[in-house]
């Protein structure tokens, strides 16, 4: 096992009604950004229990943050901030919101560019605090310090990462993802199962519990991710997919072991150049990266397919084709596509992806730093 340091500095509020607790959990004297996106929290009803939650408390509201948050219209609610000297930023949303948050929470106080906070890692100080309201569970954004933010202007797509703008509580409430359309409800599941493959399918270290975590969560996911689509009002089912995607990306799977995270890098590209939703550009890009991977990566993926998969099968590359084309399906039970083409993009766009992942530096990924990008232009061509 290698090396690490743990610290989950959030507070969870899981569960029923827990929306009730926001307001013990304020700062004293507050002044909230209370964030939101595209008005999904007025039609069901949140928008309303957030201000119950709220009363008595100083609010100022920012609606339109969009899916994939726009640099521009975060500088908006960064100028909002500063002028009313708010002191607390409540997030309702899925991940675009709450990453939008921290952005927001980073650039307030910070003198120079907040671009340069993305594309340099520029150091800031003194974020401002946040607390999120999860609508949609898939990023585990409500409970890490991740922030991916685009700019369509440059037709990029870059993220910042710091402990000092993760969600001081998040509440988790199941019956508040009722309302999600199946696409979204689609793209969680998606979503949160690579990002345990990003973690756990790499080369093994000797690290058998965080294996077994890892495999739980997606074993989970496969179970109750298409129950998800089929009964959207049940709320265990919605209750174990919500606390599914928390656990695979609020830090503690991914300690003391290596990561790949490559699908995340080129997916990132194909939204930031063809507008696919985050998880959509993962179920096309993860099958060819096994593919291409498959000898680097032979030992996890065995043991992906036996113990998730339920695989037997004594052929090494047998077994590996059949692990692959299991998680391929599993995406299309899913109903999120995997091929470029069933989204009409040709393979002539592979050419601007590559460089764009150049443009960002993204030229060596994955748990290696092997994938170059001759390596990525052979996964996307797979893929194509
Ligand atoms: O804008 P609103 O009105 O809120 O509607 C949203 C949006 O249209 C809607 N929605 C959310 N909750 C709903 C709902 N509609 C009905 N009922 C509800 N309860 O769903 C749409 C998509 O929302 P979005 O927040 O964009 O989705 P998601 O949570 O999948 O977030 C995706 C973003 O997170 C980034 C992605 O790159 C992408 O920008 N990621 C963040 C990560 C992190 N912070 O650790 C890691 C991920 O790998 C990912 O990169
Ligand atoms: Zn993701």
């Amino acid at each position: 096992m290698l090396n690490f340091t743990f610290k989950n500095q959030t507070e969870i509020l899981f569960g029923k009604g827990q929306l009730s607790e926001v307001s013990s959990r304020l700062p004293k004297q507050a002044k909230v950004l209370f964030l939101y996106g595209g008005g999904s929290i007025k039609k069901n009803g949140i928008y309303d229990k957030v201000t119950t939650a709220l009363a008595g408390a100083d609010v100022i509201e920012f609606q339109g943050v969009e899916p994939n948050p726009e640099f521009e219209t975060l500088m908006k609610a960064v100028n909002i901030a500063r002028e009313n000297d708010v002191n607390f930023i409540l997030a309702v949303g899925g991940g675009s919101v709450i990453d939008g948050a921290k952005f927001v929470a980073a650039a307030v106080n910070f003198a120079g560019d907040p671009w340069d906070i993305l594309v340099k890692g520029a150091a800031f100080e003194n974020p401002l605090p946040i607390g999120a309201v999860l609508t949609l569970p898939a990023t585990g954004s409500e409970s890490n310090g991740n922030s991916v933010v685009n700019r369509k202007e440059t037709s990029q797509k870059r993220a910042f990462s710091s402990e000092t703008v993760q969600p001081v509580f998040a509440v988790l409430d199941p019956e508040f993802t009722y309302s999600l359309p199946p696409r979204q409800v689609s793209n969680g599941v998606v979503d949160a199962f690579v990002h345990v493959i990003e973690q756990y399918l790499t080369y093994p270290v000797n690290a058998p519990l965080q294996d077994r975590f890892a495999e739980g969560i997606l074993q989970t996911l496969v179970q109750e991710g298409p129950k998800a689509l089929a009964t959207p009002e049940d709320y265990d089912v919605r209750a174990n997919v919500m606390w599914s995607a928390t656990m695979a990306l609020n830090g503690l799977i991914g300690k003391g072991v290596p990561q790949d995270w490559g699908t995340h890098m080129i997916g990132h590209e194909l939204t930031a150049l063809h507008g696919l939703d985050h998880a959509v550009t993962l179920a096309i890009v993860l099958p060819s990266l096994m593919f291409v991977q498959r000898d680097k990566k032979q030992e996890k993926i065995l043991q992906l397919g036996e113990r998730v998969f339920g695989i037997q099968e004594n052929d090494k590359e047998k077994a590996i084709d059949l692990t692959i084309k299991a998680v391929q399906d599993f995406f299309e039970t899913m109903q999120v596509k995997t091929r470029l083409s069933d989204h009409n993009i040709e393979k002539s766009a592979i050419d601007g992806l590559i460089e764009n992942l150049e443009r960002n530096g993204l030229t060596a990924l994955g748990e290696h730093g092997d994938i170059d990008l001759a390596k990525a232009r052979e996964i996307l061509t797979l893929a194509a």
